[in-house]
């Protein structure tokens, strides 16, 4: 019996193998999907892949209680061997491996594993935020943001919620501008642009208004209210709010790890299929708003922060970008005449969702 979307998620496994991994035939694809979450897509896309020739395998697991290191001990071991040989790895997990020690070990330097993180995601976000996106459009305006980035030496991010930070970016730092897999390392849903800034110069005010996700009891989903974050030198020293506020701030304190107050990353979000869902993986791609990871650097940001025990992920809706002063994004709306052009290409068709 056809379940909704089930022709579109045939069309959106096929993208993710033949566009995204550009998986060859005779190469490996392990997809890994833990018992919190359905695994239609995962069936999926492993049929698309036999389909060009590749060796599947789906690897079904029990399910960690946070993400990264917070759940070494329960991920099975035949896993942590599968995941380090493997031509390419989709990883749709509720409960990320990413950051995880076997995932460090897999995705260390010289590793030919081409990884791609949709941990989470469900067949209709999958529909929406890859197997609708204008890829030509898509990528000319995320080189486009990318290279803009990269070109500025100070950056301020605003919203009307209270967030209010600034900070220095170092041009020879890495930017993941997120499309493809198509090489090896860490690669991620698209609609995501992240980067390390100068740890030492990040500081002001960062106000959360979308979405707070950290794996376990941290994973709120949707805010109810801000969290209200102080930062100064790159570091969390305060954080205000009600309950959610309250319950982050345990979480970190119970983990007893002070590398848990470092700002790791930095991220825009621009996929035009995404909506503010409660999944992280979407929630971060929300079109305009500004992301920050706090805890573990993940080695593709080249960042001087590095390990922590774990990872979470707050979300700023409806950012204003100003580079080197200029206001380049306002309110979540590229304003620069180029990007704006290009923006507007690749939300063509999304406007009735
Ligand atoms: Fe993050």
């Amino acid at each position: 019996m056809p379940r909704i979307l089930e022709l579109e998620l045939g069309k959106t496994a096929y993208v993710i193998v033949k566009e995204l991994f550009r998986l060859q035939s005779g190469e490996s694809l392990l997809i890994t999907v833990d018992s919190k979450d359905g695994w239609k897509a995962a069936l999926e896309v492993a049929k698309a892949a036999e389909a060009i020739g590749g060796k599947v395998m789906v690897a079904w697991h029990s399910s960690a209680s946070g993400y990264g290191k917070t759940g070494d001990s329960k991920h099975p071991t035949p896993l942590k061997a599968a995941i380090s040989d493997t031509d390419a790895w989709l990883e749709l997990n509720k409960e990320w491996l990413l950051y995880s020690t076997p995932w460090e070990t897999a995705m260390k330097k010289g590793s030919r594993i081409r990884y791609l993180f949709m941990g989470g995601l469900g067949v209709e976000q999958l529909h929406r935020c890859v197997g609708k996106i204008n890829w030509p459009a898509q990528e000319a305006f995320q080189n486009k943001l990318a290279e803009m980035t990269r070109n500025t030496n100070t950056m301020r991010l605003y919203t009307e919620a209270g967030t209010d930070v600034t900070f220095d970016n170092i041009p020879s730092r890495s930017i993941t501008n997120e499309l493809r897999a198509d090489v090896p390392g860490p690669h991620f849903l698209t609609g995501q642009i992240g980067w390390a800034p100068r740890e030492e110069t990040i500081k002001g005010t960062i106000v959360f208004d979308g979405a707070f996700s950290g794996g376990g009891i941290a994973d709120i989903g949707i805010l109810t209210d801000p969290i209200i974050l102080s930062v100064k030198r790159g570091r969390i020293v305060n954080i205000e709010g009600k309950r959610e506020a309250e319950i982050i701030k345990s979480w970190i304190a119970r983990l007893d790890d002070d590398r848990m107050y470092n700002l790791v990353h930095v991220c825009y979000g621009y996929n035009p299929g995404a909506r503010l869902s409660g999944i992280c993986t979407e929630d971060e791609r929300v079109w305009g708003c500004t992301g920050w990871g706090i805890g573990y650097q993940g080695i593709m940001f080249d960042g001087n922060f590095g390990d922590a025990a774990s990872h979470a992920d707050g979300i700023c809706l409806n950012t204003t970008v100003y580079m080197d002063g200029k206001m380049i994004i306002e309110k979540g709306v590229p304003t620069h005449p180029e990007l704006k052009y290009l923006a507007d290409e690749c939300r063509r068709g999304f406007k009735n969702g």
